[in-house]
């Protein structure tokens, strides 16, 4: 695409998202199902019907005769009882208690196999976020460096803060991408479920643990602002599973495991040895995060018969910016099965 295009692009991308615009998805893909069923990004049902000339029509699905033959019917044909129905419901919860809750409650649900079908429902673009809590842009945050009793409230706040999109996360490549096929038109394989499942389980358990622990402090979740940059690369990888999984798992997930033992000493200095264990029980999770992207990707560079690494190279040059920074966790990478010739060409080159 020509330079003068994608700034028109982006400009008029910018010009429907302020208007209160939501993207919905391929029309041909909304055009196949005829009748969806969607979330606004304020929680609201919508849905979004197709004519047999092409033509789409929005309406709010609320019902004047609620109690009635009918009434809460799933329009789709999907069901209301899919993996993600309940995945696109979560996205659009904004209350974080709720949705830790519900997570939890399907996370038991998929893994007893009282819940069976994967289904096809369309995220919203962005999930909303509690009223009272103030989002801003990633660089206005001041963060603690956990010397005072503020500081390590603000340090669990913000670490809480990520949890709360990691849960996000994990709905989001369930639901955006259920319908990926690879190079044969093989679908993703129930084990993928499966895998990030498991991982909205342990961040909707992170967010529970750092949430418990910032009250036992004395603040509670929200009483400071917060950023949305994770969602920012959600965004940047909407289009591409392999984009995704390299970036919000290989990239912002190990970086995860690379801050740990600075994050772990600054808690351990001021005697806050519960926060440390709380700060262990996650670090052993996101190991297995950083390795359930890893598997995904590989397994789907090795169905397109595409080298791994330098794809992964390629993918997070062209949807995250900047070069990535050591120290690296090398134990923790290591036991994710991430050796150094993924993210060692990565580093900004010594001039
Ligand atoms: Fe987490
Ligand atoms: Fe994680």
């Amino acid at each position: 695409m020509e330079r003068f295009e994608e700034g028109l692009v982006a400009a008029l991308k910018d010009a429907v998202r302020g208007l209160g615009w939501q993207r919905a998805g391929p029309a041909g893909r909304l055009a196949a199902q005829r009748c969806t069923k969607l979330y606004s990004e304020d929680g609201e049902h919508i849905v979004l019907v197709c004519t047999e000339d092409g033509t789409f029509y929005a309406m709010d699905s609320a019902c004047p005769h609620e109690g009635a033959v009918g009434c809460g019917e799933d329009t789709s044909g999907q069901g209301d009882d899919s993996l993600c129905y309940w995945a696109v419901k979560i996205l659009s919860t904004p209350d974080p208690e709720e949705k830790v809750q519900l997570t939890l409650e399907v996370q038991r649900r998929w893994e007893a196999g009282e819940l069976e079908a994967v289904g096809c429902w369309i995220p919203p673009d962005q999930p909303p976020r509690a009223a009272d809590l103030a989002v801003l842009e990633p660089g206005r945050i001041k963060r603690g460096k956990g010397g005072t009793l503020g500081s390590r409230i603000a340090l669990l706040h913000s670490l809480a803060n990520i949890e709360q999109w990691a849960i996000d996360l994990s709905w989001d490549i369930i639901a955006r991408f259920s319908d990926v096929r690879t190079a044969d038109e093989t679908p993703l394989p129930r084990q993928f479920f499966n895998d990030f499942v498991k991982v909205a389980g342990d961040e909707a358990k992170h967010f529970k643990l750092l949430e418990t622990r910032i009250r036992a402090l004395g603040s509670h979740f929200g009483a400071l602002p917060v950023h949305n940059g994770l969602w920012q690369s959600a965004r940047e990888t909407s289009r591409d599973l392999r984009a995704r999984l390299a970036v919000v798992h290989m990239v912002h997930e190990a970086r995860g495991l690379d801050v740990h033992p600075q994050t772990r000493a600054r808690f351990a200095a001021q005697g806050d040895s519960e926060s440390v264990l709380v700060l262990d029980t996650l670090y052993e999770d996101e190991v297995t995060h950083v390795a359930a992207g890893l598997r995904w990707f590989t397994y789907l560079c090795k169905a397109a018969s595409e080298g791994c690494v330098p794809t992964f190279h390629q993918l997070v040059r062209s949807h995250f910016h900047g070069y990535l920074k050591p120290p690296f966790d090398t134990q923790g990478r290591n036991t994710a099965g991430m050796g150094t010739e993924w993210y060692l060409p990565l580093v900004k080159p010594a001039s």
